[in-house]
């Protein structure tokens, strides 16, 4: 099944069976967008960090798939771990409040830390998490996003890499998920 990326159009996708009956408003990247861009980010990464030790950091759940491809992507020695914070319920919008469930085992001082988040909302998430890491000492400390919102206004630190501008809109697909669902679609659409 080919679905095409056409940004600003409307359309109603049922047709999927992953989406059990459940109208998507429209796909705003489909798999080749997505191949592409994790494609160039990895080579961003790779020619940002020249030397020394790299740990990429995946921030659970949403994180899981973009993170498997993009460290495919990058062309130097690496390691990788995870945590997992928790802001979101079963709700569309964000609480504000940040659990951290898993702490990452890996040494995280004297190396080159990379956060990498699904999508960055209100920026609450990481403002605690980028707090507590910096905290370990790390050689360096960035983020890279799939998506952005830009409308973290309260965002500490900037998003060093960052995939795509999202839309305003609740996305789902490609780790992101609404209510547990939906994390396994190839593509990245909205809801109806
Ligand atoms: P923030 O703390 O408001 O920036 O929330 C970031 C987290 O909220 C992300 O890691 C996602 O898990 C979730 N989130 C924010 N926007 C969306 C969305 O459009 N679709 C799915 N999850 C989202
Ligand atoms: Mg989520």
């Amino acid at each position: 099944m080919v679905f095409t990326c056409e940004t600003g159009v409307t359309e109603t996708l049922t047709a999927d069976p992953r989406l059990s009956g459940r109208a998507l408003r429209r796909v705003a990247f489909d798999e080749e967008t997505i191949a592409g861009r994790v494609a160039e980010l990895g080579q961003e990464i790779t020619e940002a960090y020249p030397d020394g030790d790299l740990l990429v950091l995946g921030l659970l759940k949403g994180s899981f798939i973009f993170l498997s491809d993009l460290v495919r992507n990058i062309r130097r020695p690496l390691q990788v771990d995870f945590l997992v914070a928790s802001s979101y319920g079963d709700a569309t919008i964000s609480s504000g409040t940040v659990r951290l469930l898993y702490d990452p085992e890996t040494m995280l001082e004297g190396k080159h830390i990379l956060l990498v988040e699904d999508i960055v909302d209100s920026g609450r998430t990481l403002n605690r998490l980028m707090r507590l890491l910096e905290e370990r000492s790390p050689r360096s400390l960035e983020i890279c996003a799939l998506l952005h919102k830009r409308i973290a206004i309260e965002l500490e630190h900037d998003t060093r890499f960052i995939g795509f501008d999202a839309p305003h809109e609740f996305l789902v697909g490609y780790g992101l998920d609404h209510a547990e669902n939906f994390r396994h679609l190839p593509y990245i659409a909205s809801l109806q």
